[in-house]
């Protein structure tokens, strides 16, 4: 790609007031700015100092008040602040507009935020770049928080990668579920996971009972044939088969743990051979109606009061039926469901005398 396919920089010099934090420059010569009916539409980048500055398309409130890099190109004028909210016409600073080569369509804005890193860009620029170029790509996408401490917990995602290789897209989820067990040494009972897979969360539930300071042993509940038929509640992303794993691999993968037993078969054939032992967490993750409710209906009148169970789909559009079956199950209970952002959905058990007495 040549210089000219990779858009130009245009110098700002001409600043108005514009309230607060706000200065006001016009532009010209520039695809359209943000409007009613496009307000995400400019793919133009404002640079100060050689640094992007953001976020862009910010409301004009926002840019007044708060400032700190905010811009916007609205019509034909950038609104923008600068990073320190000093006087752009005496700060002695330079501000360029980036504007791309290829700028119509929602591909060529996302191309347009990563064409604008500069070289030697800084992780925060790559990932605001990213940001852009997804919210570009698909709008109700939202990525999370950047610089979060337990990507760099060594141990946790060395054992992530060798289990689920470089797609992260589970990270979060098997992060919270070792924590939430870890965090339950004072609670008594062995730890169950209906839906096993690969053994990949299996293999975190294990970790969180090799950390915790209590003796649990481990049940893992899977056909080992991949999921039942769909109900009517399950919609129609999943079909009858998938995800089958065979039982080796999960049993490869937590070869190096002791206390760890395998219950082939359907939900809930297997369920008696646990019927009389107690528990501290529950993992369901079957993706379905029927087998999660099954799950719930057996396992959570066995968790002892403090311990926790966790459906990995409460919160996923393929997984309705999995939701359904939580909220009717817990709809005349004193428990509540935590929606987590993580999409799954977390009960804690109250101690029955204490909510009877309430
Ligand atoms: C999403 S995977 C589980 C992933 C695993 N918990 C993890 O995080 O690594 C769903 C699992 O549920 C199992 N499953 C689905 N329906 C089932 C049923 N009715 N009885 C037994 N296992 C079932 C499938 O075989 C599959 O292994």
């Amino acid at each position: 790609m040549d210089q000219a396919d990779r858009g130009r920089l245009i110098e700002l010099t001409r600043f108005a007031p514009g309230g607060g934090h706000c200065f006001i420059a016009p532009l010209a010569d520039v695809p359209p700015g943000d409007r009613e009916e496009d307000p995400f539409g400019s793919p133009l980048v404002l640079f100060e100092d050689g640094i992007a500055l953001g976020p862009p398309h910010s409301l004009h409130a926002g840019i007044r008040e708060a400032g700190g890099g905010r811009y916007s190109h609205w019509k034909d004028s950038l609104y923008l602040s600068a990073s320190d909210n000093s006087d752009p016409r005496v700060n002695r600073r330079r501000y360029q507009i980036y504007v791309p080569a290829v700028r119509s369509g929602a591909v060529g804005r996302a191309l347009a935020s990563l064409d604008a890193l500069a070289e030697g860009y800084t992780p925060a620029e790559a990932y605001a770049a990213v940001e852009r170029c997804l919210a570009a790509l698909y709008p109700a996408a939202k990525i999370g928080e950047d610089l979060k401490s337990f990507w760099n917990e060594r141990e946790f995602i060395t054992a992530y990668r060798m289990l689920a290789g470089d797609n992260y897209r589970a990270l979060e989820r098997k992060w919270t579920v070792y924590n939430l067990l870890k965090a339950l040494d004072s609670v008594a009972g062995d730890v169950a996971e209906c839906g096993v897979y690969n053994g990949a969360t299996a293999y975190f539930l294990a970790l969180g009972i090799e950390r915790g300071g209590r003796r649990r042993v481990l049940h893992l509940f899977d056909s080992f044939a991949g999921l039942s038929q769909p109900g009517a509640a399950d919609g129609s992303f999943w079909r009858a088969g998938t995800l089958a794993c065979p039982e080796e691999v999960a049993r490869g993968n937590l070869a190096r743990f002791s206390d760890v037993r395998f219950y082939r078969g359907w939900i809930p054939v297997q369920f008696p051979a646990v019927a009389g032992r107690q528990f501290c967490f529950v993992h369901v993750d079957v993706d379905l109606y029927q087998p999660t409710r099954d799950s719930v209906e057996f396992f959570f009148p066995r968790l002892q009061a403090g311990g926790m169970l966790v459906c990995d789909d409460y919160g996923f559009d393929s997984c309705p039926g999995a939701r359904r079956a939580l909220d009717e199950y817990f709809a005349g209970r004193p428990e509540r469901i935590v929606h987590l952002p993580t999409g799954q959905g977390l009960v804690i058990k109250l101690d029955p005398r204490a909510a009877a007495a309430n």
